[in-house]
């Protein structure tokens, strides 16, 4: 990956109107071109998040938080891999807040990654232990390292132990690594100067425009 990462997981927040504010607000910023932004809004937003995309002129990308193990067809409440393809390049697989609230299991994740490596979609496979990355099926994914802990505490895991940890996921699988789990303005750069991190999965801290924003200047 050539430039870092910054991927901003709204999960199940937002409405349409603060989506559009976060937007004027964010686009008057500067924004630094070295930098490679993704936003994983809810899924009844990906259309309208691409307008505001190109309405603002912006080189944001957009992900979904998630996807069907399915093709299209009989499966009430699932968004397919295709569907998804028509708004988004990336897709967050195996959430941790999946995992528990959900019952996902390894199985499922492999499926879900299938699904999307399919249609070209890029899955941002979340993972919380060295367990789960064992379990993962080869192929060509980004992997979010997300300790339980430091997901929206506050918390988040100190910098030596998330270098460890990351060199210890490369070794059973090749590939970009991003670290997740209360990253914020005072803490990004930090995380992102980590020799083998690939970029940061910033969940609470994306939602305020001025935090976000502020996360940008950071992190260069
Ligand atoms: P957080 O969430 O930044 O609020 O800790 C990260 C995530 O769950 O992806």
């Amino acid at each position: 990956m050539k430039n870092k990462l910054l991927a901003a997981n709204w999960k199940s927040n937002m409405t349409k109107d603060e989506a559009k504010a976060w937007f004027e607000e964010v686009s008057k910023s500067n924004i630094p071109n070295s930098l490679g932004i993704v936003i994983f809004p809810p899924f009844t937003f990906l259309d309208f998040l691409d307008f505001l995309i190109k309405a603002n002129n912006l080189s944001f990308k957009l992900g979904a938080q998630d996807i069907s193990p399915f093709d299209l067809g009989p499966y009430t409440g699932e968004v397919s891999a295709h569907q998804i393809k028509e708004f988004a390049d990336y897709v967050l697989i195996g959430h941790s807040e999946r995992r528990s609230n959900f019952n996902e299991s390894n199985e499922l994740v492999n499926k879900k990654i299938d699904k999307a490596l399919l249609v070209d979609l890029i899955p941002i496979v979340c993972v919380s232990n060295l367990d789960q990355v064992r379990s993962l099926s080869p192929g060509n994914f980004i992997i979010a390292y997300e300790p339980i802990a430091a997901i929206g505490t506050g918390n988040p895991e100190d910098p030596k132990t998330v270098f460890s940890m990351v060199s210890q996921i490369k070794q059973i699988k090749n590939a970009d690594v991003l670290y997740g789990g209360s990253v914020n303005e005072n803490n990004i750069k930090e995380y992102l100067d980590i020799e083998n991190i690939s970029g940061a999965l910033v969940g609470g801290a994306s939602l305020d425009s001025k935090s976000f924003t502020n996360i940008l200047k950071n992190a260069i």
